[in-house]
């Protein structure tokens, strides 16, 4: 029978009496889903999950897309993006330092990713958590007068973190590759996105990728996305995961903000971080003919 705990924080849910080794089909997870949408990010422990256990259960959530860091990705594939802080010849496994500003999955894509599910299979002895904000109860929270304000707003998004450009720099997004850089364009995001299967608004990707508002002069657009974002980075909007090994989680990233931690790289056996990442875009496949289409 499934239950849930809150997590350590303003919301989110630990789901126990799930084992996604059981999810042999999109629709062996309607329960989950119901749950994950709900709570908008969710931790499942003690996982034992081959390759294709793992492949299989984020499907049900979506459309796998491999990552636009494809030099980070689990050679052989492609859908799964690695975050480590090993490094081997020089090179990191995964995604070392790239993640640890507040941000939105993909949000300088189009479509942009719907949710983002990760599995633990080592963790460095003082822990790595992912932190998250609510950025439903943040939009709930503001002003009318605000909401008429943004409600229809277009952002331009790109690659990066707005708030920190310096490619060395621990918290700026992850550095690219020469022709990664070639491949970066704009796209445009509504500020305030209506969830393509519970149909709440959020605040989305107001921070991270975000760079202007289409039609407005920079500094204002940077100054209202600014008040936005620091709006939903507070106490009371904020959840963490410190994974243990095993931990299945997922966040969805129309209704969140999230940031790693800054790590240190590992010295030895017992201070490697290793997850692998899997992205996907649009509604989970057990909702595409009942829910309404997303803002
Ligand atoms: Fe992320």
């Amino acid at each position: 029978m499934i239950r849930t705990k809150p997590l350590d924080g303003a919301f989110g849910v630990e789901v126990e009496g799930v084992n996604l080794r059981d999810i042999r089909e999109p629709e062996s997870a309607r329960a989950l889903l119901k749950i994950f949408h709900e709570h908008k990010v969710i931790r499942l422990r003690n996982q034992d999950l081959s390759f294709d256990d793992f492949d299989r259960v984020t499907k049900a959530f979506g459309d796998q897309r491999p990552h636009f860091l494809d030099h980070l990705r689990l050679r052989g594939h492609p859908a799964i993006l690695m975050l480590s802080n090993v490094f081997e010849d020089g090179r990191p496994l995964g995604v070392y330092e790239g993640a640890a500003f507040w941000h939105t999955d993909v949000a300088y894509e189009d479509p942009p990713n719907s949710s983002t599910i990760v599995y633990a299979l080592e963790k460095p002895a003082g822990g790595c958590p992912t932190e998250f904000m609510d950025c439903v109860a943040a939009y709930d929270d503001l002003p009318q007068a605000m909401k008429e304000k943004i409600d229809d707003l277009k952002v331009v998004h790109h690659y990066g973190n707005r708030w920190d450009m310096d490619e060395n720099s621990p918290t700026s997004a992850e550095r690219l590759t020469e022709d990664q850089k070639k491949r970066v364009s704009n796209v445009i995001m509504p500020l305030v996105r209506r969830h393509h299967v519970n149909g709440r608004k959020a605040l989305y990707g107001c921070a991270g990728s975000s760079f202007g508002i289409v039609g407005w002069p920079e500094d204002e657009a940077i100054a209202l996305l600014d008040e936005l974002a620091h709006h939903c980075i507070q106490d009371k909007y904020h959840s963490q995961i410190d994974y243990e090994i095993g931990d299945v989680a997922a966040w969805d990233t129309f209704q969140t903000l999230h940031k790693a931690q800054v790590q240190k790289p590992a010295t030895d056996q017992t201070d490697r971080r290793v997850l692998w990442r899997v992205s996907v875009t649009g509604k989970p496949p057990i909702y595409r003919e009942e829910t309404p289409a997303a803002a």
